[in-house]
């Protein structure tokens, strides 16, 4: 089966975490993503937090499979040339720099129109047009100016980040969407046009629910569903609520079996009104059923402290689990809380040559697509554009990887060969230290070591992992 965004060109200069996102989406979708890297250092997160010495990080490789990736110097000559026929041959140019970073490159919006007017550039920031438009952004930040953090935790605490990446990933979701809408108009306006997320505004965004309490506590100057009412005060500004439920059924994080030792030992419960009769008879308490002060939703509002003590009192004689599949029976909705490698949390995939490396890095199938991204070779591909420019100008926009096998493949049929003496019949830059870029990981997962060359189109080492300088060489290789 076809994928959805087949044919479309994305020239990805994302880095970091929030406009990695959105390009990893689009490339999940079908596009051809190119990523841009600097030369020598690549994106920074290839080497935050590595599990694996020497290797591209977890980080990295989670944000990035999918992509294919050059390094070019943007802001040498040779570099903005080889920029421009990209430009020129794709659809879409994606970036999170700092504000004014791409325009002191020399791509500004309207050099990039008269290269290529059909040329979408879609750009995540910190902040939209105002006082803090050119300031810089971070995951942390982003939930705190987007009011995530004033409206997380409990009353008596302070503020409390959330460990979503509602900031970063948050907003790559909110740009993709945005580019896809783009190319759609593109159809019948035949231009492209500027898109912009800014992780502030993408926070807020996410934090709907809590600009509607917001404008219902400045009209009534209370919410009875939330942890303060009815004996604590309520001020201008939205409270934090603990873990109350953000709707209008009222929820709570309870106790199970094993909470003394485990930190994990809670489920979610909510009263949900519906099952208001099944929920009274599990945690023995009939009577409630049809008592004035419990039967209806309203009557047990200023009740649900000790309404949510009673049900706890029952779901610690129970495990999460055994509590679920009890309430599951009589449609209680209700959620263990999980860890992240928790059962039923993520599916692993394990690592594999040639494919995601993790369980976080599984490829998702979006609308009946395989999982397999297999994108054909075009006579038309940017990259072999960038490539005949490369040929004439050895040393230029070396390609760095590939990131699927047909990419690997693919890479292999470039005829560069490193001029490294002795002869070496590896392709240009095998040697990271004569060459100094990102190393990459591509082609040697199956086996989870380097090779010993540093090559990225190695498809494995028949030798042992080595520093020796004697045991380098090309013979070692199968490329
Ligand atoms: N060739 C030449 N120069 C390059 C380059 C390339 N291929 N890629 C990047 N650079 C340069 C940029 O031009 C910039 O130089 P300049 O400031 O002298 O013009 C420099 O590298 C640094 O880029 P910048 O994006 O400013 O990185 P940073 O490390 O200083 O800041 C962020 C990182 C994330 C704080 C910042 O990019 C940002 O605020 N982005 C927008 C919000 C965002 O996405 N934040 C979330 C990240 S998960």
């Amino acid at each position: 089966m076809s994928h959805a965004l087949e044919g479309v060109r994305i020239l990805d200069f994302t880095h970091v975490q929030s406009g990695p996102t959105c390009t990893q989406l689009l490339a999940w979708l079908g596009a051809d993503v190119i990523k841009v890297e600097r030369p020598g250092e690549g994106d920074p997160t290839r080497g935050q937090l590595r599990d694996i010495p020497d290797v591209d990080s977890l980080y990295f490789t989670m944000l990035n499979h999918n992509k294919r990736s050059i390094t070019v110097d943007a802001k040498k000559p040779r570099g903005k040339e080889l920029l421009e026929r990209l430009i020129r041959h794709c659809d879409v140019l994606v970036e999170n720099f700092a504000p004014g970073a791409l325009d002191r490159m020399g791509l500004t919006w309207e050099r990039i129109q008269s290269l290529n007017p059909r040329m979408i550039v879609a750009s995540v920031k910190g902040f939209g047009p105002g006082p803090y438009q050119d300031c810089k952004v971070y995951e942390n930040v982003a939930q705190c100016a987007g009011g995530s953090a004033s409206t997380t935790g409990f009353d008596d605490g302070p503020p409390l980040v959330t460990g979503a990446q509602i900031g970063d990933s948050g907003t790559g979701l909110h740009l993709a969407l945005g580019i896809v809408a783009a190319l759609y108009q593109r159809q019948s306006s035949g231009r492209g046009q500027k898109v912009l997320a800014a992780m502030q505004d993408g926070v807020l965004n996410l934090c709907r629910v809590k600009l509607r309490d917001q404008q219902r506590l400045a009209r009534t100057g209370v919410m009875e569903e939330y942890p303060q009412y009815p004996d604590g005060k309520f001020g201008d500004a939205v409270p934090r609520a603990g873990n109350a439920s953000g709707g209008g059924q009222p929820g709570a994080i309870l106790k199970c079996k094993g909470w003394e030792t485990d930190p994990n030992a809670y489920i979610y419960f909510i009263t949900q009104a519906a099952v208001w009769e099944p929920i009274c008879r599990i945690i023995g308490k009939p009577e409630w059923i049809a008592h004035p002060d419990y039967a209806t939703l309203p009557a047990r509002l200023p009740r649900l402290k000790q309404i949510f003590d009673t049900i706890e009192q029952w779901t610690q004689t129970k495990t999460k689990f055994e509590a679920m599949e009890i309430l599951n029976q009589y449609d209680i909705p209700c959620g263990p809380i999980l860890e992240g490698a928790g059962r039923g949390t993520v599916a692993a995939r394990h690592r594999h040559r040639g494919g995601s490396r993790s369980p976080h890095a599984r490829q998702v199938p979006v609308g009946g697509q395989s999982d397999q991204a297999v994108r054909q070779p075009e006579r038309s591909d940017p990259l072999a554009v960038a490539r005949r420019a490369h040929r004439s100008d050895p040393g230029r926009a070396r390609l760095l990887r590939g990131s699927n096998r047909r990419d690997a493949r693919r890479s292999r049929d470039l005829d560069e060969r490193c001029p490294t003496p002795p002869p070496c019949s590896m392709p240009a830059g095998c040697r990271p230290a004569l060459h100094p870029r990102p190393r990459t990981v591509r082609g040697t997962l199956e086996s989870n070591r380097v090779c010993p060359h540093g090559c990225f189109r190695c498809r494995r080492s028949s030798a042992p992992r080595t520093s020796s300088p004697a045991s380098r060489g090309s013979r070692n290789c199968t490329i």
